[in-house]
């Protein structure tokens, strides 16, 4: 416990004044207990009987409640805070960096905004599963009695690469070796060893437009030139690729995100080509090509490519959960010893036992029934919202359905901004939660629409949900808009 004594007097007075101080300043709270005297007094280096003095002082004084000897707590006491440290706005310059990563922060933590609300459609607010939870606890349990004490190996435990390759291998289609995976603290971390390893401040960065914003606030803080290139029902339109320049072109290909666009084997091709010429990489963000529905499973793009452009990047967030913040990159040859290297600064590796835990849970196919039956409960989700999408807001959206993940896009063809607003405050008011297309574009956004996510509701909630969307467009006159 840090005390500073003031010099002035007897020692247990001393003490005691300085207790009183941490008492009265807040800095020790109502209820907490104090240090046993013998553990006090050694650190202080003062004698057991001047520190059970002052405790006994201040039990006196109505400071302590307890006995001295079982336990002293500090007591409720209604005193005047000495007022707070008054926090000054730092004057010390900061970098660049910190100026530019100010500036495109918004943090938005799923489920968060529009907390309390009855039904809220927010992507990313996680599919929970109580399966899930015991079989996990389960694999912390057994891992944590086995785990390594000492700084994990920075690219990650040698038994997670090798599940990774098994399954991405399997699942994705591609092949790869585990000396080639680097376990990350989930995508965003990929998005910024990325950054860090090829990109110089000022340098071009492609993405698509819409895209995730987790992406593009990393290569703006960065300092990159950000640039987008439209996406259409193919996804990435090659074409629109600058001629020139670019360093780097991150893509969503098995599921434009968000606006759910495939990406043909054309233009994967044609892309690959482009960064074999034009000698930049392509980051592949695969954050949801699992949970495909009634369509053919997809093999990765890195699978493709023969130059070794493509960077893959996987992630645990949506096949297990966002808090657990591990995800893995298979990079092409000769970038590994770098990305690891950037790694070993940014944290020295992740945490051995959520890593041995995830190890476990694999090899022993609890991930894959897992998966399953997660992919069976998110089919049930969209197809209630695609019932109810279809049911109640017929005549006024336009779904952007991909067969995958855990959102959808519905337009709003004919609906204007200020009526898009109305539209979302509204709902918001009958417990609803909605939310605009517009923030994953980097300009304006086209047209309005809603990105809605299914994950986190079950299929009652979803129909439910729909229903008051629907009464929503009707009270605002904006039911039947793309039916003629
Ligand atoms: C397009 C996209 N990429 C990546 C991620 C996942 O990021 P992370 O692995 O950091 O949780 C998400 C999560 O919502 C996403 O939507």
């Amino acid at each position: 416990m840090y005390l500073e004594l003031d010099g002035n007097g007897a020692l247990y007075a001393q003490l005691t004044r300085a207790l009183k101080a941490a008492i009265l300043g807040g800095r020790v709270a109502a209820g907490a207990r104090l240090p046993a005297t013998r553990v006090l007094s050694r650190e202080l280096d003062l004698s057991r009987n001047t520190v059970l003095a002052a405790y006994e002082q201040l039990h006196a004084e109505g400071f302590l409640v307890g006995k001295v000897g079982s336990g002293s707590y500090v007591a409720a006491i209604e005193a005047p805070r000495a007022p707070p440290i008054a926090r000054v706005a730092p004057t010390a310059p900061v970098a660049r960096y910190a100026k530019r990563a100010k500036e495109v922060f918004d943090r938005i933590i799923p489920g968060r905004q529009y907390k309390g609300l009855r039904y809220n459609l927010q992507y990313g607010a996680p599919l929970t599963n109580p399966a899930l939870t015991s079989a996990w606890r389960r694999a912390l349990a057994q891992a944590s009695a086995h785990a390594e004490m000492d700084y994990p190996d920075p690219q990650g435990l040698a038994a997670l690469r090798l599940q990774v390759c098994d399954y991405v291998a399997r699942r994705r289609g591609i092949v790869a070796t585990p000396d080639d995976v680097l376990i990350v603290s989930g995508t965003q971390q990929a998005f910024f060893l990325a950054a860090a390893t090829l990109v110089e401040p000022g340098e071009s960065v492609i993405i698509e437009d819409p895209h995730y914003r987790g992406m593009r606030q990393v290569f703006q803080a960065h300092g990159a030139k950000v640039e987008t290139v439209g996406v259409d029902a193919d996804g990435l339109i090659t074409e629109q690729l600058p001629q020139r320049g670019a360093r780097l072109v991150a893509v969503t290909p098995s599921h434009q995100f968000p606006a759910g666009a495939v990406m043909s084997l054309a233009r994967r091709l044609e892309l690959i080509e482009y960064a074999h010429s034009q000698r930049c990489w392509i980051i592949e963000d695969d954050y949801d090509g699992e949970f495909r529905y009634d369509a053919h499973p997809l093999a990765a793009m890195q699978s493709l490519d023969s130059h070794g452009r493509v960077i893959y990047i996987g992630s645990f967030s949506k096949t297990l959960f966002p808090s657990l913040r591990l995800g893995y990159m298979v990079l092409p040859p000769g970038l590994k010893q770098a990305f690891v290297a950037a790694k070993w600064f940014c944290d020295r590796g992740c945490p051995a036992i959520e890593q041995g835990a995830l190890a476990r849970f694999m090899a022993d196919g609890g991930f894959e029934r897992h998966l399953r039956d997660a992919a069976k409960t998110l089919k049930q989700r969209r197809t209630a919202m695609l019932a109810g999408l279809k049911r109640y807001a017929g005549g006024a959206v336009e779904v952007a359905d991909s067969h995958a993940g855990m959102h959808l896009v519905a337009w709003l063809p004919g609906v204007t901004r200020p009526q898009c607003e109305k539209l979302i405050a509204l709902a918001a008011e009958r417990g609803l939660g909605l939310y605009s297309i517009e923030p994953y574009f980097l300009g304006r956004a086209p047209r309005e629409g809603l990105l809605l996510g299914y994950a986190s509701l079950p299929p009652a909630d979803i129909e439910a949900a729909m229903r008051v969307f629907g009464a929503c467009l009707a009270d605002l006159g904006l039911s039947r808009r793309s039916a003629a």
